[in-house]
């Protein structure tokens, strides 16, 4: 083990410790903000109605995979900063942005312009966060997953605004 990297940094990547708990700080914000879009996602998955069900359903399945794997990837970089991801959701719900929807029957139309209110509240939540950690920290890993996250925002917000025409 190399001590004298982990007594500097508190973590193996180098970057100092005030830094990463700061970074984490964000990252912790961006995951409670995806859960609640996630879980979102699921609640307008099956409770959509409308005309264009079939392709919509689907539609958002295959968002909230991809939601899945990008919430994946931020708590596993909170742990290789050196800290702890939030893990419930009341932690979530405590310090997310995003608001939740609550179930019964949602019209398509409805559901769609939601979720895609959500992506762009996101993307400009993750361009204020990539700006700040790129000019405040060494931190080149972070902004590119970041950046990441944020084109896929970008899309599906792009996406679904098509179906409303
Ligand atoms: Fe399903």
């Amino acid at each position: 083990m190399n001590t004298s990297v982990e007594k500097k940094s508190g973590n193996l990547l180098g970057i100092p410790t005030s830094d990463t708990q700061n970074i984490s700080q964000h990252l912790n914000q961006l995951l409670a903000d995806e859960h609640v879009l996630y879980i979102k996602m699921r609640n307008f998955h099956w409770n959509l109605v409308g005309p264009s069900f079939v392709e919509i359903h689907e539609f958002i399945e295959k968002l909230y995979n991809q939601t899945a794997l990008d919430i994946d990837l931020v708590a596993e970089r909170i742990q290789q900063l050196g800290h702890a991801a939030a893990g419930s959701m009341a932690e979530f719900l405590k310090i997310a942005h995003l608001k939740e929807s609550t179930g019964g029957k949602k019209e398509q139309t409805q559901a769609v312009r939601e979720l895609a209110e959500d992506s762009d509240s996101l993307a400009r939540t993750l361009r204020t966060m990539i700006s700040e950690i790129d000019e405040q920290y060494d931190d080149p890993g972070t902004v590119d997953l970041l950046t990441g996250i944020l084109r896929t925002q970008e899309k599906n917000a792009w996406m679904l605004r098509r179906y409303l025409g």
